[in-house]
């Protein structure tokens, strides 16, 4: 979505990453795991330290490669709670964080995050929500009452997706005015919903923000 010179720069200039991070992404590009990738990591970080975040809670979590941005930012005395179908990918996550001395502030939590989040209270201070666009909104319906004031909602892939078939900018600018297409097979009808329940709910105030494949960034006000 950007120039290749600002995608360079988004990358040079972000913070340091760590031998473990390197080898989630390389870990990443070998087998081809979408995770969200090295901007919109540092993007999270960086809402993470904004919201002073003590407690995060993710939908999808995969290798931990999203979790691990987050750690340094969160604290020893914070929490971490990531949440996965795939055992063997939870398994890979915390045997990262353990390397990288980050498993003292993390949850690992196999399952449907949907019937994981049901078992904590909150608040949190940070939600990241990446697991089925399909299920976006039920997402966001289980955490925002649990949602800390100030605290925020970032939701990945909302500006293109790479699926097959994917979208792209465009195709969610003409489908908020227009509705998706009908024979359309993307995940676009996911996303506007997600935006217009996001936008629509009076406690957040929703920004886009176009890192990597696009965030929406609600914040509860
Ligand atoms: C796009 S990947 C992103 C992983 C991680 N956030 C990252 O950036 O590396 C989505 C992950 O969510 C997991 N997932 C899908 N549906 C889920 C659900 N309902 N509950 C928990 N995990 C889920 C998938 O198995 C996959 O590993």
């Amino acid at each position: 979505m950007h120039t290749d010179a600002v995608d360079r720069l988004l990358s040079t200039t972000s913070p340091e990453t760590d031998e473990v991070l390197d080898e989630m992404e390389a870990q990443a590009d070998r087998e081809g795991f979408p995770t969200i990738g090295h901007e919109v990591g540092a993007a999270l970080r960086l809402c993470a330290r904004l919201t002073d975040a003590d407690s995060v809670f993710e939908l999808g979590s995969g290798f931990g490669y999203s979790a691990y941005w987050m750690a340094p930012a969160v604290g020893p005395d914070g929490e971490i709670v990531l949440t996965e179908v795939d055992e063997d990918e939870l398994d890979q996550a915390r045997a990262y964080f353990e390397r990288g001395g980050y498993a003292d502030r993390a949850v690992f939590e196999h399952g449907d995050a949907l019937d994981v989040v049901a078992e904590y209270d909150g608040p949190f201070d940070l939600v990241l929500v990446d697991h089925q666009n399909e299920r976006y909104v039920e997402g966001f319906e289980a955490v925002r009452e649990k949602v800390a004031p100030g605290g925020v909602v970032v939701a990945d892939n909302v500006l293109h997706s790479s699926g097959d078939p994917g979208f792209e900018p465009e195709d969610l600018e003409r489908a908020l005015e227009d509705g998706p297409p009908e024979d359309d097979e993307s995940s676009l009808a996911s996303i506007i919903d997600y935006y217009r329940r996001v936008h629509d709910d009076p406690d957040f105030e929703t920004t886009t923000v176009p890192v990597g494949e696009g965030l929406f960034v609600s914040v509860r006000v």
